[in-house]
This record gives C-alpha cells, structure tokens and sequence, in this order.
C-alpha cells in the first residue's frame, strides 16, 4: 500500500489514540496567499516534481509572482498540464522531463534551464514518491535502493548541479522537500523515513558549506497534505480518510497551495537570513 510516511505516523496514532475530538472545521485562515506579490520578477525557479501536487502548486505560485518556472517532471503528461496553468493566468514556463534519479537527466535539465533563461536563482527540489508499507525485515533491497534514489540521491544531484551553478552565479537559493518522516520514525516506512531524514543532513552540509557564497539551503517537512500521491493510498470518502483527518491536530489535510508558500518564502529575499532551516508545515502534527 502506498503511502508518504507522515501518513503513516497519523494511521499509527489514529489506531493507538482514539480519544481526539477535532472538529475537522478548523479552516487555519486558508484564503491567504502571496500570489499579488511580484518579488520574483527577473528570476528562474526549479521544480521538480512540478507536474502534480506540491510541485505544481509551487510552480504556480513561482510564476504568479513573477519567475519564469522550469517545471521539471517525469510525467510529461502532467508536466504540460502545469506549464499551460501557469501560461493561462500569464506566467512563463517549460517543462523539462527528467528523471531525478538520473545524474544525466539532472545535469541537462539544469543546463537546459540556465540556457533558457539565463539563470538559476531558485531551485524547489520536491519530486518523491512513498513507496511501499512494509515491515523493516521484508523490505527488498531493490525497493529500498530505488526509494533512495528517487527521494535522497536525487536531492543530492540536483543540489550538486544547481550549486555548481549558483557559485558561478554568485549566489541562489534552495529548498528542499523533506517529510514529517524528517524528523520522526515513520513504522512502516524504513526507506522513506531515512530518505526524508537523509534530506534534511543535506540541508545542514550544504547551509554550512555555502552560507559565505550567498547560497542558502533549507528544507520544508510538509505534514498530511491533499495531493494525488495521498489520494492514492487514502480515497476519498472514506473510512481511512476519515481516520486520517480525524487523528490531525489542525483537523483537516493541507492543501499544496500551504506547502508551497513556505517553500516560496523560503526561497524569497524575505528569508534573506534563513539558511539550513528544517520548517515543518503540519499545523502542529509533529512537533513535541
Ligand atoms: N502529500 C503528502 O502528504 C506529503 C507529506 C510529506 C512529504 N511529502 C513529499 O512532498 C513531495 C511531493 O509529494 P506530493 O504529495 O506532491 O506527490 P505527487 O505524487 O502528487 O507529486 C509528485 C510528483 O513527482 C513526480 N516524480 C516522481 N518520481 C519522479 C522522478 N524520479 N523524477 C521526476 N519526477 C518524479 C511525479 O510524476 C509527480 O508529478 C514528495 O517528496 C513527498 O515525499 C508529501
């Protein structure tokens, strides 16, 4: 059963601890965003996983304030999908399909971008998937080597590529897509948890290795969050969704468009002094 690994911390407590009364009204003041602000004009974003969910939603949000958006997916299907959103409201993209675990793959797609646009200021490294729900002692070596490819070396090469050329630059910004997984155990999801954990130790090298090159590195650990990914393994209507949204603090899922706004802030001038920063965005699910 697929699944993210926050979400298996919330089936988890949803199981053990059945005495939460939330509502489930708590609507966390959803109708505020920064999409009026034009602070990104002159610069290029980096997404990838921008063909769905999070990514998309960030992707839009880059370009509605002003950045011209590489939308970097394996779906070229659903990458399009998003490059024609963001050129419908009057923003500028393209869609680059790479796969992320591929070195090759990423190191064109980064000079694909610069090549287009003449730079890189903002990179979104986002693209994952959950794998599968397996007990630690059957986990196949094969699924724990392409989960680690696809949620943790792939943060790795883009991260390398992107560098490479921020330093040349003279600067840029980076956010990566960590997990509530980042930060606690995940049952269930051995893989997951130590990708997620291995993406925020990423974070933390390069925040320290780059600080004096005007490179900032952060991570965002989004909690449970309304997306096709969370879709697949919870439906819609049903019995687990509701266990699910029942077992959250907040009361509710997030939508991306929550996500992406601390990824987006992360990436603006506005966190000028912000570097190596591990932000959870899970109306307090986590924290302790
Ligand atoms: N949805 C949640 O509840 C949740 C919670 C915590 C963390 N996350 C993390 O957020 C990120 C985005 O998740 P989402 O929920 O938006 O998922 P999603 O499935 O909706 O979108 C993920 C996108 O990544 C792309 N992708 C997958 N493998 C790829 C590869 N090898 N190369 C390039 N693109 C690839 C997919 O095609 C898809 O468009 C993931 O890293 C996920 O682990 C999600």
């Amino acid at each position: 059963m697929p699944l993210d690994g926050g979400c298996i911390n919330i089936v988890w407590h949803s199981i053990e601890a059945t005495n939460q009364t939330n509502s489930g009204d708590n609507d966390l003041n959803p109708s505020r965003t920064t999409q009026g602000l034009k602070d990104f004009v002159g610069k290029t974003a980096f997404v990838t996983g921008a063909g769905n969910g999070i990514g998309r939603a960030a992707a839009k949000l880059f370009a509605a304030r002003g950045a011209s958006v590489a939308v970097v997916d394996l779906n070229p299907e659903t990458g399009m999908q998003t490059v024609n959103q963001i050129q419908a409201e009057g923003g500028t993209a393209i869609f680059i399909r790479a796969d992320v675990s591929s070195e090759e793959a990423v190191e064109a797609a980064v000079q694909q971008t610069v090549a287009t646009f003449g730079g890189l200021h903002c990179a979104f490294n986002n693209a994952g998937f959950t794998g599968q729900y397996v007990g630690f002692h059957t986990l196949s070596l094969e699924d724990w080597n392409r989960l680690i490819a696809v949620n943790l070396t792939s943060v790795f090469l883009c991260m390398k590529h992107q560098i490479a050329h921020m330093l040349k630059a003279g600067g840029g910004s980076i956010v990566n897509t960590s997990s509530g997984a980042g930060v606690v155990g995940a049952p269930g999801m051995p893989h997951y948890t130590a990708a997620k954990h291995g993406v925020l130790g990423l974070v933390k090298v390069a925040a320290k290795e780059f600080i004096g090159q005007n490179i900032r590195v952060n991570a965002i650990c989004p909690g449970v969050t309304d997306t096709p990914m969370l879709r697949t393994f919870a439906g819609e209507g049903t019995e687990l969704e509701r266990a699910l949204v029942s077992s959250l603090p907040g009361g509710r899922m997030g939508r991306p468009e929550e996500i992406a706004e601390a990824a987006v802030w992360l990436s603006s001038d506005a966190a000028s002094f912000v570097s190596g920063e591990s932000m959870l965005v899970d109306a307090a699910s986590v924290c302790r």
